[in-house]
C-alpha cells in the first residue's frame, strides 16, 4: 500500500517527523515534487543529519526515490550523499531518469527575476534554488532531464539547443555581463558538459538511475509499503495555491501518482495524511490575512512564536511571518488532498499563552467564506472571523508524548478535535515538541 504525507498549509508544517516516524514501516520513501527548495532535519541515534532533498527515509536505510516530478540537482545531491558517507551512513538513493535537472544558469534566473520583481508586490521570496525556471524548461520542453545526462550525445545536443537562449535572456532582457560575472561558466556550453557528464558518469556507476513509475510498480508488484513525502504545501501549490506567490510545483496529493508513475487508483487507495502546523508560518511573500502584525501587542506575540517555534527558514535562515491558524485554509486544503487523516503540530508552541484564536471563516464584503477564494487578490481582502479558544498551560510535554493522548491538556484537546471536526479526518498523531519522539502517535495509516 501507499501512505502520502502532504503540507496542509505554507511548508514548514512539521512533515519530516511523521515521515521518520511512520517511514518506519515502508520500504521505499519517495519524493514526487520540488527539489532542494525544501529542508528537514533528521536526527537519528543521536546524529543530526541536515538533508534538503535527499529523501529522509534514506537515512534509515529505506531506499529514497526522487520521482520524475522532482527537479534535482545533482551538485547538491552528491554533497549531501557524501556528507551522509562521511557521518557513517550508505544511503540507497535512485533518480528517475524523467526527472529535470537544476542547471547552475537556473540559479542565476531565478535571482536575477527575484530581483526585478522586488521593486514590485509580484516577488514570491523565492529560495533562489533555481526550481521556477527549471519548471518552465521543463514545460517548454526544452529542459534537462537525469536520462540525458547519462548519454553525452544526447546532453550536448540539449545544452547547444538551451545555453544559447539562456545568454540571451540573460544579457538582452536582463542586463547582465556573463562574461565579467562570475557566472561565466553557467552559460557555457563546454563547461556545463564538462560538469555534467562526469555527473552522469557517477550516476552510471553507483547505479542510482531509475525508470521510477516501473520500479516502484514492482516494488508494490512484491508487496512493498511506499511512503510519498510530499514537500513544501498545499497553498503553495501553484495550481491550488496563492498564485504567483507558490512554489513551481504541486505538493498536493494528486502530484504522488503524477509525479511517480504510480497509478492515481494506487495513491487513492491509500492513505493520505495532511500535515497541519497548530498556528500558521509562511517564509515568502504575498497576503496572509491572520497574520499577526497588526498591533504591538500581536508583533510581541508573533515574536514569542516565532522564537518558541524555532520558525526561520531550514534553507534560507530568514525569518517566517506568523498568524492564528487559518480553518478556510485547511478546509481547502483537505477538498484538494482527500485527507484520510490529519496530523497536528506544535502545539506546544501556543502553550501559556493569554489567549488563542483561530480564523474560523472570512468575511468578505460581508460575505461569510468558509473556504479560500481563488485568486489571491480576493484572498488579501478576506478579513478573518476569528473565534477564541480556551488557552492551554505550560506543562511537562516529554511527559505527555510518553503518556499519550488524554496527557494533552483538555483544552488543547478540544482545539485538535475542532480542527479535527472541521476537515472532516481524524488525528493520527500531535506533535508535542521538536523531536522525533515528541509526538503523540494515535493511529499508523500502514495499519489502516
Ligand atoms: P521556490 O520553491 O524556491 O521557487 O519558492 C517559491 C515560494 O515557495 C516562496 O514563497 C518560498 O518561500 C516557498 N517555499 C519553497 N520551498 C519551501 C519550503 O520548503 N517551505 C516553505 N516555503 C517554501
Amino acid at each position: 500500500m501507499t501512505v502520502t504525507i502532504v503540507g496542509s498549509q505554507l511548508g514548514d508544517e512539521g512533515k519530516g517527523a511523521l515521515v521518520d516516524i511512520w517511514g518506519g514501516e515502508a520500504d521505499v520513501v519517495v519524493r514526487y515534487q520540488g527539489g532542494d527548495n525544501a529542508g528537514h532535519t533528521v536526527v537519528e541515534d543521536g546524529n543530526t543529519y541536515e538533508l534538503s532533498l535527499v529523501p529522509s527515509g534514506a537515512v534509515r536505510d529505506k531506499v529514497g526515490i526522487l520521482g520524475n516530478g522532482c527537479v534535482v540537482n545533482p551538485t547538491t545531491l552528491f554533497a549531501e550523499l557524501d556528507t551522509l558517507r562521511d557521518q557513517g551512513l550508505n544511503p540507497d538513493v535512485r533518480i528517475a531518469r524523467r526527472a529535470h535537472v537544476i542547471l547552475p544558469y537556473h540559479r542565476v534566473l531565478d535571482g536575477i527575476e527575484e530581483e526585478i520583481k522586488s521593486d514590485s508586490d509580484l516577488a514570491a521570496g523565492t529560495t533562489k534554488r533555481g526550481i521556477g525556471p527549471t519548471y518552465e524548461d521543463k514545460a517548454g520542453r526544452r529542459g534537462i532531464r537525469i536520462g540525458d545526462m547519462l548519454d553525452s550525445d544526447v546532453l550536448r545536443e540539449r545544452l547547444e539547443y538551451v545555453v544559447p537562449q539562456k545568454r540571451a535572456l540573460a544579457e538582452q532582457i536582463y542586463g547582465l555581463d556573463i562574461a565579467n560575472s562570475e557566472h561565466a561558466d553557467a552559460f557555457d556550453v563546454d563547461a556545463l558538459f564538462d560538469t555534467y557528464a562526469a555527473y552522469g558518469e557517477r550516476f552510471r556507476e553507483e547505479s542510482m538511475t531509475v525508470n521510477c513509475g516501473a520500479y516502484l510498480g514492482d516494488r508494490l508488484a512484491d508487496g512493498d509499503e511506499l511512503l510519498f513525502e510530499g514537500a513544501q504545501g498545499t497553498s503553495i501549490d501553484i495550481d491550488h495555491g496563492i498564485y504567483p506567490y507558490v512554489t513551481s510545483s504541486n505538493p498536493s496529493a494528486g502530484a504522488a501518482a503524477v509525479g511517480s508513475g504510480v497509478g492515481p487508483t494506487v495513491v487513492g487507495r491509500g492513505e493520505v495524511v495532511g500535515i497541519v502546523k497548530a498556528y500558521l508560518s509562511r517564509v515568502g511573500t504575498g497576503p496572509l490575512p491572520t497574520e499577526l502584525d497588526a498591533t504591538e501587542t500581536e508583533t510581541e506575540l508573533a515574536d514569542f512564536i516565532r522564537e518558541k517555534g524555532g520558525e526561520f527558514g531550514t534553507v534560507t535562515g530568514r525569518p517566517r511571518r506568523i498568524g492564528w491558524l487559518d480553518m478556510p485554509m485547511l478546509r481547502h486544503a483537505a477538498q484538494v488532498n482527500g485527507f484520510t487523516g490529519i496530523a497536528v503540530n506544535h502545539i506546544d508552541v501556543l502553550a501559556g499563552l493569554d489567549e488563542i484564536k483561530v480564523g474560523h471563516a472570512y468575511d468578505l464584503d460581508g460575505e461569510t467564506l468558509t473556504t479560500m477564494p481563488a485568486t489571491t487578490e480576493r484572498w488579501g481582502d478576506c478579513e478573518p472571523v476569528l473565534n477564541s479558544f480556551e488557552p492551554w498551560p505550560e506543562i511537562d510535554w516529554a511527559a505527555v508524548a510518553s503518556e499519550g493522548y488524554d496527557a494533552i491538556p483538555a483544552a488543547a484537546r478540544d482545539y485538535l478535535e475542532y480542527v479535527s471536526d472541521e476537515v472532516g479526518a481524524p488525528i493520527y498523531a500531535v506533535g508535542v515538541g521538536p523531536g522525533r519522539e515528541e509526538t503523540v502517535v494515535l493511529a499508523d495509516p500502514f495499519d489502516s
